[in-house]
């Protein structure tokens, strides 16, 4: 097999309309928009909108839409009992997934498999996500579950639902440039694994829980999470150097660095990199040097050493915005999923509806056999009384 190949990589599986990368030259354009004029002009809301529509919104179609995201916060009563019900230790990325399936009761037309119906599911997942992660968030803490907003924006309910008060205008603002940043990224592990699930004409539900799964490792969205434990273990700006050499002339890894399609830096982790210091410095807090030095360490290191650099991805900066917050830090990954529910729920539609050829009917990559071969006519089955124990 061709080493380059393993893992799915540098292999073309799909075409699709929604987001291109360019990792040569880092640039990240979700349906022909640069990720940086999103970022200066738009909103999640709008994002989202552009994502699972191709189009950007006229006022009223986004009026519309945030209309209907407001009225979808809520979450049925018997699945905030069902958190109760849960262990207070249980992984907030686990209860998401589980919640996730379970939304599918409660979709009253379960058996329309029209566009129109995957369109209102995607709304209802964008809209019911954050509150998810917010009630559980509360209910593990001992605190009562806060009812959605019935105006503000997407960021600034998410933050209301999981604190019970408003955040202010900038920490919405904060919020919302995350999202947008984390809303697509093409055919990722996560995404790649609603499309898979998708392709088997599972529901949306199925495909989305299984994408919160595959986000919820740490070489993917759960990297978020491992940067602030190392920025906390390193602890003081004095100390990165040392640490970050240790972990990596012992052959770890350091989360928030390196990338599968960039050669460059992220144009996600540029803009987070600029939050994070402006957020550190009104806070008076280190997260941004230690960050900036993991960075520059990493980089250093791995030139010497391996002969090429690696970059800062979306996880690095990321980490020290939400702990500067005051967020906890295991709902990292939850926020990463609360933004890229519009990129899955565009992908679910696109891999049912899109007319794009090529397309496969059902995904099935194949496997280079390296086990056990006795022959064309297989091993000889030896009954269970009659078998000696085998010496691993
Ligand atoms: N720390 C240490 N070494 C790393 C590294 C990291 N974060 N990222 C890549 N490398 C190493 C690889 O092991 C490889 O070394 P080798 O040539 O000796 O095998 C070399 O750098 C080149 O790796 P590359 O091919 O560019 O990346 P990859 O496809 O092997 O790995 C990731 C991509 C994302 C899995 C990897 O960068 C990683 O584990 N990063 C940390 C987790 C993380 O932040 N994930 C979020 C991604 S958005």
């Amino acid at each position: 097999m061709d080493a380059r190949n393993i893992g799915l990589r540098n292999i073309e599986v799909a075409d699709t309309k929604i987001c291109s990368i360019d990792g040569e030259n880092g640039k990240l354009i979700y349906r022909g928009f640069d990720i940086l004029d999103l970022v200066n002009h738009s909103t999640f809301e709008e994002t989202s909108y552009l994502l699972l529509f191709g189009e950007l919104p006229s006022p009223e179609q986004l009026a519309d839409f945030g209309r209907r995201l407001r009225e979808a916060r809520g979450i049925p009563e018997p699945m905030i009992k069902n958190m109760k019900n849960r262990p207070k230790r249980a992984q907030p990325m686990d209860v998401l997934q589980s919640c996730v399936a379970e939304l599918a009761d409660y979709d009253l037309n379960i058996d329309d498999f029209s566009k129109e119906a995957h369109t209102r599911r995607a709304i209802t997942l964008i809209a019911k996500i954050p509150s998810i992660v917010a009630a559980w968030n509360r209910i593990r803490t001992g605190q009562h579950v806060v009812d959605p907003m019935e105006e503000g924006s997407h960021a600034a309910n998410f933050l209301y639902m999981l604190r019970g008060v408003e955040p202010s205008a900038e920490e919405a603002k904060v919020m919302d440039i995350c999202f947008i940043l984390h809303a697509e990224h093409s055919f990722n592990a996560s995404t790649f694994a609603a499309r898979e699930i998708s392709s088997t004409r599972a529901s949306m539900y199925a495909a989305i829980s299984g994408a919160v799964g595959a986000l919820s490792g740490e070489l993917h969205g759960g990297a978020n999470v491992q940067v602030m434990k190392m920025l906390l273990e390193i602890g003081d700006p004095a100390n990165v150097e040392k640490w970050v050499a240790g972990r990596l002339s012992s052959g770890g890894r350091i989360m928030g660095m390196g990338h599968a399609v960039y050669r460059t830096t992220d144009p996600r982790a540029d803009i987070l990199s600029r939050l994070s210091k402006a957020i550190s410095k009104e806070k008076n807090n280190k997260w941004f040097e230690i960050t900036e030095r993991v960075e520059k360490a990493t980089k250093k290191w791995m030139l010497e050493h391996k002969g090429q650099a690696i970059y800062p991805n979306v996880d690095l900066y990321s980490a020290s915005i939400y702990y500067s917050m005051g967020i906890p830090m295991d709902l990292n990954t939850p926020i990463f999923a609360i933004s890229r529910i519009s990129g899955w729920a565009s992908h679910v539609i696109e891999e049912k509806f899109a007319e794009a050829a090529p397309k496969p009917a059902l995904y099935r990559p194949k496997a280079v056999y390296i086990g056990r071969y006795c022959g064309p006519m297989g091993c000889e089955y030896v009954p269970l009384s009659e078998r000696k124990q085998q010496v691993a």
